[in-house]
């Protein structure tokens, strides 16, 4: 039994110049948590955002911060963005970028925030396995790291699965990459709890919108998982109406 499914925004595809009404529209939606994606043009082939928007971000919101590192010397970093973050936001890095996992997992630990590792497309899971009791989180990637707009890759789906297996119950076990509406079921039928999407939520007209259809659909499928003989139609559903959507102009 997997614990219960959230949603995770990647602010990477929303319009960086209106970030602040971006986070407001999704808040109305009662996103689970924003997904910051860093990255430093080294570990993969793009550069995004570092500790001083963090901090900015909290400044705007109480939604709890995902930050999903993709950088070369993590330790490096931890102490910094977890200052800009906060207590209980959670920091996820790449297991293919360190020696020395455990030791990262206190740092991160230590400054008070929640500790995730994460594994690439071609990472086996082994490379993580060790680390399931020590972690809050696992993140499974569906996409090679570096962009939003992705096609998710679907031979990842047999990693979620053995990782599901083998995690302590309340683990999360989050996929990013190439997520949408028609193929969320896939990754949370066989574990996956913790759902990114980026442009499956910010390059399309309704936000908002994309939010609570993306969070019916991953509940969906955990009821027809747990109910296979039901009907979907006959399958209630447990949130989607809650919160309105509306526009959100700050200025
Ligand atoms: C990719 C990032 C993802 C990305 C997902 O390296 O880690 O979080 O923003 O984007 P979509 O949902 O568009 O595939
Ligand atoms: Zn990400």
């Amino acid at each position: 039994m997997q614990p219960r499914i959230k949603i995770a925004a990647s602010i990477l595809a929303a319009n960086p110049m209106r970030l602040e009404e971006e986070i407001k529209t999704i808040e109305m939606a009662g996103v689970d948590l924003i997904h910051i994606d860093v990255m430093d043009g080294h570990f993969v082939p793009n550069i995004t955002m570092g500790p001083f928007i963090v901090e900015g971000i909290k400044r705007i919101t109480k939604i709890p911060l995902d930050i999903h590192l993709m950088i070369e010397h993590p330790e490096r970093y931890v102490k910094t963005f977890a200052e800009a973050a906060g207590k209980g936001d959670l920091i996820t890095f790449h297991i293919e970028t360190t020696k020395k996992p455990k030791e990262l997992i206190s740092l991160i630990k230590d400054a008070g925030l929640k500790a995730g590792v994460s594994l690439n497309p071609d990472t086996p899971t082994e490379s993580v396995e060790n680390l399931l009791d020590a972690v809050d989180m696992v993140l499974v990637m569906s996409v090679n790291p570096g962009f939003a707009g992705q096609k998710f890759i679907s031979r990842v789906l047999p990693k979620i699965a053995r990782l599901r297996s083998l995690a302590p119950d309340e683990l999360d076990i989050e996929v990013d990459g190439g997520i949408t509406a028609e193929n969320i079921s896939q990754p949370v039928r066989e574990g996956a709890n913790v759902i990114v999407a980026a442009s499956a939520i910010f390059k399309i007209n309704d936000p908002c919108g994309a939010i609570k259809t993306l969070k019916q659909k991953a509940e969906q499928a955990i009821w027809e998982e747990y109910h296979s003989a039901a009907k979907p139609h006959q399958i209630p559903l447990r949130t989607g109406d809650e919160g309105g959507c509306k526009k959100v102009n700050i200025r």
